[in-house]
């Protein structure tokens, strides 16, 4: 246990380290604490790259297809809250729990995951909504018409015998706003919030995972109005061509299953997913009826970038702010970007009074020496995607990206 001691001490001293969650991951797999590593594949899951993601989602399978092998395995281990404390008090403390509980066994709950309760991770009503988005005006509108006018209009559709229902799929860099704007869609319906992600599907007992499917559907279905958001929809529906493990697939089914069942009259559910990657996501989530308009979240373009800014330091002390130049000086920044600035500027002019004592507010040179120390952080993907749309854009889903691309010839 010496090794996930340490991986523990380092993830302390630096929490957001991917790469780290990712080790602990596999060390859990590998000393057969499953429930434990599929927690740390998760917070793995949170700041990982794509490459990475996809590794972990392949870890994810395999870890899913040995839960199968140990269905019936008596001396099945509790679904704790992953700890950074030291291994030897985890351990007391579980054999404490252990008595407590006259050796009870409890399966594995992923959805709690030891954090939060089944069902309390509905958000009602966001309290962000489109005005807290800079730009993405297309989107904004999409969104109004394929998702807000029929959910909050519905006589008019019906009368018209117009099918309302489907879902989109967001796509794109990271920190563009595509969980940002989904939450913000629901807050502008005033719709409950759900957000799926793979750990809340996953479970080791066979038929468990596409229960947990049935499950979130059927409580969503209870809260409605409601909008389902797969996050990360790559990780849950991943490509079935590319799956190496068999142990997914009826999940995947499953979840087709639900998505199509969606009467979206009766059941005022809709559903919105988002990816980084949305080639390794299965074609047939792409179907009429599921996912099927994919939805393009760019790079804010110059006069996003402005507002961005703007909306970022609106409750902040600041002197009189140049946010034409500022919006200049960061093209490809994605708002997540912008928001590291503004917060990069903040930190250097609090540290600053802390020294001198001598309190003032936040200004264009340091928001530009913030600037000068960042860079974009889209331009990877972009250059990914540049090769779908040069060799896998035959049946023209990444259009949208093309115009994109031509329209910044420097990527
Ligand atoms: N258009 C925008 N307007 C205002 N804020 C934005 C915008 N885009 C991103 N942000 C800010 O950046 C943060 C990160 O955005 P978000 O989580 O939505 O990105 P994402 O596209 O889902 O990224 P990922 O692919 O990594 O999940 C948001 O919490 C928000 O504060
Ligand atoms: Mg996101």
């Amino acid at each position: 246990m010496e090794k996930i001691d340490l991986i523990k001490k380092m993830l302390e001293s630096d929490p957001e380290n991917a790469e780290m969650w990712c080790l602990l991951g596999m060390e859990y797999a590998a000393a057969g604490r499953v429930n434990d590593s599929m927690l740390a594949f998760s917070e793995a899951l949170k700041t990982c790259n794509d490459d990475m993601k996809l590794k972990i989602s392949q870890e994810l399978v395999k870890l899913t297809a040995s839960m199968g092998k140990m269905q019936n395995e008596s001396n099945v281990d509790r679904g704790s809250y992953i700890s950074l404390a030291p291994e030897e008090e985890n351990d007391k403390e579980q054999d404490s729990e252990q008595q407590d509980s006259d050796h009870k066994i409890v399966p594995f709950d992923v959805i709690q995951g030891g954090r939060v309760e089944k069902g309390s991770d509905f958000e009602t009503a966001p309290t962000i909504a489109f005005e807290d988005v800079g730009g993405l005006e297309e989107l904004k509108e999409t969104i109004r018409m394929k998702i807000i006018k029929p959910f909050v209009n519905q006589g008019l559709f019906d009368k018209f015998k117009k099918k309302v229902g489907g879902g989109l799929l967001l796509y794109g860099p990271p920190g563009c706003g595509k969980t940002f704007m989904a939450k913000a869609t629901a807050g502008e319906c005033k719709a409950n919030f759900k957000p799926v992600h793979i750990t809340d599907i996953l479970d080791k007992y066979i038929g468990e995972s596409e229960q947990n499917v049935r499950n979130i559907f059927a409580t969503a279905r209870a809260r409605k109005p409601c909008i389902l958001f797969f996050d990360e929809i790559d990780s849950i529906g991943f490509n079935r061509a590319k799956l190496s493990s068999e142990h997914l697939r009826p999940v995947i089914d499953q979840l087709l299953t639900e998505i199509e069942g969606i009467d979206s009259n009766t059941d005022k559910l809709l559903i919105i997913g988002a990816t980084n990657m949305p080639w390794d996501v299965d074609p047939a989530f792409k179907r009429p009826g599921r996912f099927d308009k994919m939805i393009f979240v760019p790079p804010p373009d110059k006069k996003a970038r402005a507002v961005i800014f703007k909306l970022k330091l609106q409750e902040k002390p600041i002197t009189e702010m140049d946010f034409e130049l500022l919006a200049n000086k960061t093209e490809l920044y994605s708002g997540a970007d912008i928001e590291n600035v503004v917060e990069a500027a903040t930190e250097n002019v609090i540290s600053e009074i802390m020294k001198t004592g001598f309190e003032r507010e936040i200004n264009m040179k340091d928001m530009l020496t913030a600037i000068d120390n960042t860079r974009p952080s889209t331009i990877e993907w972009l250059k990914t995607v540049k090769n779908y749309v040069k060799y896998a854009n035959q049946s023209g889903l990444y259009n949208d990206v093309e115009n994109f691309l031509s329209k910044n010839k420097s990527i």
